[in-house]
């Protein structure tokens, strides 16, 4: 079954960037002069998926209001001949179809995405996690949908990392298969000590399923946190039925942490062409001035 459909769940309140998420979702957080749930919007369409399921919590309206039309403001940059950023504000609202539905309450990943079981009804669906970011141009997702396609199956996006990292992450225990990019998943733990991680391939937050998944989420007993885990979910799949890695190499950005944001902030301006050369001028007095 082809992947039409969407789910980048939005409901988590963002403590680790307060006071900015004090008033504002963090997927309104700029990278460079574009919040970071755009940069996962125009990435979904890129890979053919038009309707997208943006799941809120409280406090979020600005997500909705982002991705809706602004007759006030469009009006404003007509009359006074800003044509180039009209342009710009207008494909906002064209480039999909977005729908919302609210989290009552923030329990977990894998509660946010049980939200969107009528959103979904009988279809396969990708999910994207708004803390991770891909490389402009990325053609993660579109591998992914390209194998599910072929495969029925549900994949998981996976990418090495330091063996220290791993207690951040979903990581796998898996057989290789032919193809150096693809792995049959054997098991998935979520956020497990450096003894105890089973590999260092950990799960980005790109997920292809189906929607068998809302049985398999229903089992889930929250964890220690209270939190509805989706690795659980993904677990008990396992049990029943096969599931694929696509294990990729490209960058992926990690907006969910200060030091990382900061990072992609940088890098996202480098690769513009209009800030590159007067911000590099700009990066290397800082290294002159700070770094002694
Ligand atoms: C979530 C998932 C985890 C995954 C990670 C990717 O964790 O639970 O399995 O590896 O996203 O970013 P979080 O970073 O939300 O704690």
């Amino acid at each position: 079954m082809t992947v039409l459909k969407a789910v980048i769940p939005a409901a988590g309140l963002g403590t680790r960037f307060l006071p900015a998420t004090k008033a504002q979702p963090k997927e309104m957080m700029p990278i460079v002069d574009k919040p970071a749930i755009q940069y996962v919007v125009e990435e979904t369409v890129g890979a053919g998926i038009k309707d997208i399921l943006i799941v809120t919590g409280r406090g979020k309206r600005s997500l909705a209001d982002h991705f809706d039309r602004s007759f006030e403001l469009e009006y404003y940059l007509k009359q006074s001949g800003k044509l180039e950023q009209l342009q710009e504000i207008l494909k906002i609202s064209e480039i999909a179809n977005f729908y919302f539905a609210r989290q009552p309450e923030p329990l977990g990943l894998g509660h946010a995405i049980s939200v969107s079981e009528k959103f979904v009804e009988n279809s396969s669906f990708a999910v994207l996690l708004a803390d991770d970011l891909m490389a402009t141009n990325s053609k993660v997702l579109s591998e992914m949908v390209k194998l599910h396609n072929d495969t029925n199956k549900v994949v998981l996006a996976l990418k090495e990392v330091k063996k220290a990292e791993v207690p951040l992450y979903g990581c796998v225990d898996f057989e290789n298969t032919e193809n150096k990019n693809l792995v049959r998943v054997k098991q998935v733990v979520e956020k497990p000590s450096v003894e105890d991680a089973p590999s260092n391939l950990a799960i980005m937050g790109r997920y292809i399923f189906n929607s068998d998944i809302f049985g398999y989420l229903k089992k889930v007993v929250p964890g220690k946190s209270g939190e509805i885990q989706l690795t659980d979910a993904i677990s008990y799949y396992l049990n029943d039925h096969e599931v694929l890695g696509y294990i990729f190499t490209s960058e992926r950005y990690d907006i969910g942490n200060k030091i990382e944001y900061l990072r992609t902030n940088i890098e996202f301006a480098l690769q513009r062409e209009d800030l590159r050369d007067e911000f590099l001028k700009v990066l290397a007095e800082a290294a002159e001035k700070y770094l002694h």
